[in-house]
């Protein structure tokens, strides 16, 4: 730990503050007191505060009052009871409602060392947990502001907040896996693992074992014991990748693990319980796919409990700037130059391609422009050359075009500014530095709908 927890020690009698602050200081802990109740809240508002000692019998705020306003501000602040002897009771009740712990009077001060040091421990594996699944969503952030991308958002909300399986459909690139880790990310489940299965990369006779694990000796070549995807994600998501892929006989052991939610790895008597929850992605037509007898019509209902559909880039072309923003940023930076940016003729041309190949396409092109240039501002030669279009049109583009990629950049624009502002309108005004009516004229003429009237 980089510097000394600091601990509050909350009591009335301060014989016993005095005591509890002695041995904590002993042990390198810095201490703070609080003699009442209303000054135990101020203080923990007033310096940072790494665990509380919290007496219950208090003068002014009882103590079970500062429990829960403390809860309330500070949800992972350890907090242990000092009860004495006519308060068990309610130090039992302080712990059913968040307190980490309670410690009786007269306080054994290795008890208490020991309680403190593992609710502090137990703290930091918590903030280091916070840490990295925050992480994660800032690595996994999905760009974007379009109709179809907040409607894709608001599903992935929904997704989000129950356990159900989800089935992701969508082209090849347009982000289906990150709309899977979005939905992890932003789940209870987010600190736990998220495991992906490439279902078409394998063989039908390792895929199994990959999937389920598989018991030493179970075939030839298994000398170890393996553990299996399923018993991996235990707790958390597994991504079934390619699901359209996987072949017949696959899917039927699959279909019995999701339906038992157990597997039983290969050579193994028994089967093991695994709480992992189900997302699947295809860019195959599933439906088709069991019209035609190539996918098990009982699996496709069982995954299919909410099905999001991804749309291609071409349906949702007002997010080709904010995504050849994101990549030019992301690449510069990667490449240790300032950030590259496109000119408008460049970005008219980026906006009219139809990518087949959607965003992976787009990235992958922003890509090698950045890599490729010299200077700051990428001209659209280089922008046509990466497309491979060199036709008259790009020419013609440069002038009548111009304008449609303005209007597309200020739509967005806007659109930003609105979410930033929380959907203010006289702030978004404000930081747009435009005048009210000119904001309103301009969300008209862009049919961007007006989150409030305030
Ligand atoms: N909305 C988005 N914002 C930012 N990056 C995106 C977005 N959508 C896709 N990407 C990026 O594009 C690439 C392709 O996305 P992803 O792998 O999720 O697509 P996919 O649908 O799973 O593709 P495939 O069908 O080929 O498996 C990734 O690098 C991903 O980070
Ligand atoms: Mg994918």
């Amino acid at each position: 730990m980089p510097s000394a927890p600091s601990l509050l020690v909350v009591d009335d009698d301060p014989h016993v503050r005095t005591g509890l602050c002695d041995i904590l200081n002993h042990h390198e802990y810095k201490t703070h007191e609080a003699g009442d109740g209303r000054s135990a809240l101020t203080l923990m508002e007033e310096r940072p505060v790494d665990l509380v000692l919290l007496d219950l019998d208090l003068p002014r705020l009882s103590g079970m009052q500062v429990l829960e306003s403390a809860l309330e501000s500070h949800p992972a602040l350890p907090i242990i009871i000092v009860s004495g002897k006519g308060t068990i009771q309610h130090a039992v009740r302080a712990t059913k409602i968040g307190a980490y712990d309670f410690i009786e009077k007269p306080v054994d001060a290795q008890r208490m060392l020991v309680t403190v040091r593992n609710a502090l421990e137990k703290r930091t594996l918590q903030q280091q947990r916070d840490h990295l699944v925050n992480e994660a969503r800032a690595r996994y952030r999905m760009v974007g502001s379009s109709n179809p991308m907040q409607r894709l958002y608001a599903i992935i909300d929904k997704a989000s907040r129950t356990a159900s399986k989800v089935l992701i459909t969508g082209e090849n690139g347009v982000g289906k896996e990150l709309v899977a880790r979005a939905i992890h990310h932003n789940s209870s489940r987010a600190g736990e693992p998220f495991v992906t299965v490439n279902c078409a990369a394998l063989p039908e006779s390792l895929i199994e074992s990959e999937l389920f694990g598989h018991r030493k000796g179970a075939f030839t070549g298994a000398a170890q014991q393996r553990q299996g995807k399923f018993i991996s994600a235990d707790g958390g998501t597994l991504f079934l990748d390619e699901i359209g892929d996987m072949e017949l006989n696959t899917q039927s052991k699959t279909l019995r693990a999701l339906e038992e939610q157990a597997v039983q790895p290969v050579g193994a008597d028994d089967t093991i319980q695994v709480d992992a929850r189900i997302i699947a992605a295809t860019n195959k037509d599933l439906t088709r796919a069991v019209d035609e007898g190539g996918f098990r019509r009982d699996l496709y209902y069982r995954l299919n409990v909410i099905t999001i559909n991804v749309p291609p880039l071409r349906e949702r072309r007002s997010d080709i700037p904010d995504l050849v923003a994101h990549f030019l940023h992301k690449f510069s930076t990667r490449n240790g130059i300032h950030t590259r940016r496109v000119d408008g003729a460049g970005l008219t041309l980026l906006m009219s391609h139809d990518w087949p190949g959607n965003v992976r396409q787009l990235r992958n092109v922003i890509e090698r422009l950045v890599a490729l240039s010299d200077a700051a501002q990428i001209p659209a030669t280089a922008v046509a050359d990466a497309l491979g279009r060199h036709d008259r049109k790009v020419t013609e583009l440069r002038q009548t075009d111009l304008r449609a990629a303005r209007e597309q950049f200020e739509r967005a624009f806007i659109r930003r500014t609105l979410d930033a502002q929380d959907g203010q309108i006289q702030s978004t005004a404000e930081a747009l530095g435009i005048s009210r009516s000119h904001l309103w004229r301009k969300m008209q003429k862009y049919e961007i709908e007006s989150p409030s009237d305030t």
